[in-house]
């Protein structure tokens, strides 16, 4: 087998807050592709930084009353305390704000700009006239210049929708002072993207570089056609400072985004440093050299927000600087929780820490690994449905087989299992089913690797209940077949261990105490345990307590007042200039035809009456008009969240061609809408006052 030197990365948490569940879906894919395959005998190193640069770490800072330095520094720290909870085993995690990235950062604007792909226009801009800094969208309201809605962000209104310039706002002001931002013109620095069209309209489309559907999406902005990039900003501002501009004009900065992809490298030859001399050293020029572009490979892990840095300007800069760019970039969705993005108000908006104190953070790696595959689809965490998933996969198959078949041994053999195996067929299939896992893994299928794995599981606890070991022990002369099946148990748990080893790492290390071994590698996964002695069986995993997930949900309501914000920094908000990056839509595979869609009947609906109903604590009672000769009697299961006489005379949407539904308390004719999640909270569609009663709503 050719041993693959692979370098991997994840994106760069900004530094200036905490990390989240959604963080989180990126940093445990990535970790559990980097584990498998490192588990195939490849060399791999995985890197990732703090992304410490911006306006809006600065302003953190300032708010802290403390330096920039010292608030990417604490924040570093927590930051690394959070991956190690969630046994993210990075090789090496650094900053953007070290000497490193200083030196790449300003070698590569060296290069671009002799080959003569920098160039300076002057930009008119917002600028605070109290903060005396230029204001990126983010930092400035207003009244949205299309529908006159107040309280508008600079770049989009979110009332309806409409994205503009913001200086095209009403009544604008900074939200930083609250003064009223004016014009100031000053000069800026630009990439020259369009140069690079030919070379990335190839590079997006060779060697499987980009999932299809990015590639896809790409094509749509090439068509948008490409702009010259903002590539600075103006003092004041926390990050490098642009080499070579004349001394005689202001300061100029790199803007955060042209410095933090070079985080990767400034990561890798940190690590290469530390490696000095030691025998897993590494070659910084192996990797980032465009000579050595074929030796070996370097993939980004990355969420679909972030594309057009990943797949556009960074392969650009690359070429353009003449270092290799870039294997592949490998793009996922966004985290919802209960079918909906996080939110704050419901308890969903979830840290890592928050997590970490009533979970175990290998159940959170599970049931992502379940979810993900090589698709940009958003993942939905359901929290009920993770902890039957966990419970009954983890805790219900997969240890059960242990901890069903120890006891015997233990105690009736002193923990010696048998000298043969008697199912080899059974085990050899599970060892050939590992080339399927394996390669699911490589493909980052890991939905697809954790069904093969659970079908693993099924077929021992199948074995297992036919040769009921727990009847066979009570009869008389049959301890050997006790001990066979038993030991047959054992050795399948032991091929499931090494097949899980890169989403359960810390299950699996304490799995090599139970079986009393040192090696679960993938290569051994055919390596029978026979005649060889196991520890005394200790519970490997505890199932998940509801009561855990509710104060979790409940201590993140609490805790999660200013968090958020991290989110809202103008460093999220990309590139303007007709630049503007959607993000790429998730694939959506299972679409329904109009003619399905046209099927549901629903009208506009008057609520004549609406009652509680006795012996029912989730349900109201609905009469409703909805336009026919009777009105209809309609059940709902929304009696948390309304009093019935919130809804009296409301205007309603009604699904009137449901088949009628016989329930103890009577015959339900049709359905009420309404959105939100039944747990949690329901909100009723209620329609404005002028819609007609009996319309029907397409
Ligand atoms: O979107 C973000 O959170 C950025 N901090 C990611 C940077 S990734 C890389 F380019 F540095
Ligand atoms: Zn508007």
């Amino acid at each position: 087998m050719k041993v693959r030197e692979i370098l991997v990365t994840s994106a760069l948490p900004y530094a200036n807050g905490h990390i989240h569940l959604g963080h989180l879906v990126e940093y445990i894919q990535t970790d559990i592709w980097v584990r498998a395959m490192k588990a195939q005998g490849h060399q791999v190193n995985y890197v990732c930084a703090d992304d410490a640069h911006g306006t809006a770490i600065m302003l953190k800072a300032e708010a802290n009353g403390v330096t920039p330095e010292a608030q990417i520094a604490s924040v570093k720290a927590s930051h690394e305390a959070d991956f190690s909870k969630f046994l993210i085993d990075f090789d090496n995690y650094h900053s953007t704000h070290s000497e490193e990235n200083k030196q790449f950062s300003e070698l590569i604007y060296r290069r671009l700009n002799d080959a003569g792909h920098i160039s300076t226009k002057d930009v008119e801009q917002l600028f605070d006239p109290e903060k005396q800094l230029f204001l990126a969208d983010r930092f400035v309201k207003g009244t949205c210049p299309e529908c006159d809605s107040p309280d508008q962000y600079g770049d989009n209104c979110e009332v309806c929708g409409t994205t503009y310039d913001a200086t095209d706002l009403k009544d604008p002001h900074s939200t930083l002072s609250d003064a009223t931002p004016v014009l100031k013109t000053s000069k800026h620095y630009f990439f020259d993207l369009p140069e690079f069209e030919q070379f990335l309209k190839d590079w997006t489309r060779s060697d499987s570089r980009l999932q299809t559907s990015v590639a896809n999406k790409l094509q749509e902005w090439f068509d948008a056609g490409l702009a010259s990039w903002d590539i600075s900003r103006d003092a004041p501002y926390f990050g490098f400072q642009i080499p070579d501009t004349p001394s005689d004009e202001p300061d100029k900065y790199f803007y955060v985004w042209l410095d933090a992809p070079v985080g990767y490298m400034a990561s890798f030859k940190n690590l290469c440093d530390k490696r000095i001399g030691t025998e897993n050293a590494l070659d910084f020029d192996r990797y980032w050299m465009q000579e050595n572009e074929h030796k070996t490979e370097v993939y980004h892990f990355i969420g679909k927000d972030i594309v057009y840095f990943h797949a556009l300007f960074w392969p650009a800069m690359l070429a353009g600087s003449e270092f290799r760019t870039p294997t592949g970039v490998f793009a996922h969705g966004f985290l919802m929780v209960n079918g909906e993005k996080m939110s704050k108000s419901r308890g969903t908006f979830i840290k890592a820490e928050t997590y970490a104190e009533h979970l175990h953070p290998e159940y959170l790696r599970y049931y992502f690994a379940s979810k993900l595959s090589d698709k940009v689809e958003d993942i939905n965490l359901d929290l009920e449905d993770f902890m039957q998933k966990v419970n009954s996969d983890l805790v219900g198959k997969v240890v059960n087989i242990a901890s069903r078949s120890a006891g015997f041994l233990v105690k009736k053999y002193d923990g010696m299992l048998s000298e043969v195996c008697v199912e080899p067929e059974l085990l050899e299939d599970i060892t050939k089913t590992g080339d399927e896992i394996a390669a699911a893994y490589e493909n980052r299928e890991f939905s697809r690797a954790m069904r093969l794995i659970m079908q693993c599981a099924d077929k021992a606890n199948e074995y297992i209940d036919g040769k009921k070991p727990w009847s066979l022990a009570k009869q008389e002369g049959t301890e050997q077949e006790v001990q066979d099946v038993c030991s047959v148990a054992i050795n399948i748990f032991r091929q499931l261990m090494v097949y899980l080893a890169p989403v359960l790492p810390e299950l699996t290390n304490n799995a090599k105490e139970f079986l009393n071994i040192d090696d679960l590698s993938f290569a051994s996964r055919n390596e029978w345990l026979l005649g060889h002695k196991i520890n005394k069986f200790k519970p490997l995993m505890q199932r998940i307590e509801e009561k855990d997930i509710i104060a979790m949900v409940e201590d993140s309501k609490a805790s999660l007042t200013q968090a958020a914000s991290l989110a809202t920094s103008e460093d999220s908000t990309p590139v303007k200039q007709n630049q503007q990056p959607a993000p790429i839509e998730t694939e959506q595979t299972d679409y329904i035809g109009i003619e399905d869609f046209a099927k549901v009947e629903m009208k506009v609906a008057h609520v004549l009456a609406c009652n509680h109903v006795e012996g029912a604590d989730k349900l109201l009672q609905f009469t409703l008009d909805v336009g026919e000769e009777k009105p209809r009697n309609v059940f709902s299961g929304i009696r948390k969240f309304y009093e019935p006489e919130q809804l009296l005379g409301k205007k309603v949407i009604c699904v009137t061609n449901l088949a009628p539904r016989k329930m103890k308390f009577g015959v339900s004719e049709g359905m009420v809408l309404s959105t939100g999640n039944p747990k949690t909270g329901l909100t009723v569609v209620t329609l404005p006052d002028d819609c007609v009663v009996g319309d029907t709503l397409a």
